[in-house]
């Protein structure tokens, strides 16, 4: 057997295993948006190589001799860091899934604005940081507070409709009650590994259960407001319609991720073997929540089965499953659709709500793939009955 093709038989081992797809695929040049290949899913976390980037603006540079991040507004004490005193604070690992809010925008039809990500921008890594709750004890939050925007460094102009008030910089909000929480952290690990310039170095916020726009990078400023932060990436640019206060339609900033499954293999077009096994394969996850199914339809969501969940349940994280699929003996297309269930109950939709805008998609994406009788046997994730 070719070496570089990936193998997926799970007869002995129930990991995932696969040797080939260590690229990253380019969704824009400058600056660099990079999606993961979905279907080189390896294992439950991403490599730091192999991570999906998304950035509006350059990257900036840092001086770590000069570096600090910032305290103010609603404080009773404002305060400095150096990035030494952040790494010399107590630390917190968290293990989450981070997904772009435009995460499979190209399935969109008719098609919508924005770069076109099909299932990869996303990602699971481990992060090391400082509990943001730790620094804001330190600084002492006053009891007026209600939001705590974070600020990168990154700064520029967006040009494209709607363009920004000249240059900006990248901040994000998020309330009170949830940057308390101790899961919300300052990260300059990812993977065990200092985070890389494209990831945010030297410090990063991770916001888990939150569409990625959250886990502002390059952050160097905490700032305490007493309302509704209003910037670019909050009114303008990351909204969605949805009821609120009784009244039937409002943009709100995008915020927790929704529950969500994707498949890895089969990938969109893949051959599979006629009349054999075959190891379906992806992962799922939700906001504050954690996966209680995945489902997976093989004769256009007709009939649903329930697929195997790997590991261990981890908050906030991931879950891998798989489904051993008896494939068709008839050649020809085939659709294959899976779909995830969360503990409070949410399942995917299948229809695209279309009040999510250009944001939030999660309906159920069918994959299409090549029913092949293939001489000599199945060669890669599949075997013959
Ligand atoms: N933080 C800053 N400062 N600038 C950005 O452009 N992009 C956000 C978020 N944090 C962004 C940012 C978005 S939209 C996402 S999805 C995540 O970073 C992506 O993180 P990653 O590039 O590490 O995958």
């Amino acid at each position: 057997m070719n070496s570089n093709f990936p193998t997926h038989r799970t007869d002995t081992d129930s990991s995932v295993n696969q040797k080939s797809f260590t690229g990253l695929i380019i969704r824009e040049k400058e600056p660099e948006n990079l999606e993961f290949p979905f279907s080189a899913l390896s294992s439950s976390i991403v490599t730091n190589e192999q991570f999906f980037v998304r950035s509006h603006f350059p990257v900036p540079s840092a001086n770590l001799n000069t570096w600090r991040l910032k305290i103010d507004g609603l404080v009773g004490k404002p305060c400095e860091f150096t990035y030494d005193a952040l790494r010399q604070m107590p630390s917190r690992t968290v293990t989450m899934a981070l997904e772009c809010a435009g995460n499979s925008r190209i399935f969109l039809s008719p098609k919508v604005s924005g770069l076109q990500w099909e299932l990869g921008a996303v990602g699971n890594a481990e992060w090391t940081g400082v509990s943001l709750t730790e620094i804001l004890n330190r600084a002492g939050v006053k009891p007026e507070a209600v939001e705590v925007v974070l600020e990168g460094a990154d700064i520029g102009e967006i040009k494209k409709e709607p363009v920004s008030p000249g240059k900006i910089s990248y901040a994000r909000s998020i309330p009170i009650a949830k940057a308390l929480s101790p899961e919300v952290i300052l990260a300059y690990q990812m993977n065990g590994e200092d985070i890389t310039p494209a990831h945010g170095f030297p410090l990063r916020a991770i916001v888990p259960g939150w569409y990625g726009m959250a886990s502002v990078k390059w952050l160097h400023r905490i700032l305490l407001i007493d309302r509704e932060f209003r910037g670019y990436f909050q009114t303008t640019d990351y909204t969605y319609w949805d009821r609120k206060d009784g009244l039937p339609i409002q943009l709100l900033p995008v915020g927790e991720i929704e529950v969500k499954a994707e498949i890895a293999r089969p990938a969109l077009y893949e051959v599979v073997p006629a009349n054999s096994v075959y190891r379906m394969f992806g992962a799922a996850w939700t906001g504050e929540s954690e996966i209680a199914k995945v489902e997976v339809s093989v004769d256009g969501a007709k009939t649903w089965e329930t697929a195997q969940l790997l590991g261990d349940p981890v908050k906030y994280a991931w879950r891998l499953w798989e489904y051993h699929w008896r494939t068709p003996s008839q050649p020809g297309r085939h659709t294959v659709m899976a779909r995830a269930t969360d503990a409070r109950g949410r399942t995917q939709p299948m229809e695209r709500d279309t009040h999510r805008g250009t944001y939030i998609i999660t309906h159920v994406q069918p994959i299409e793939v090549e029913i092949k009788a293939i001489r000599g046997g199945a060669p890669s994730d599949a075997y013959a009955i």
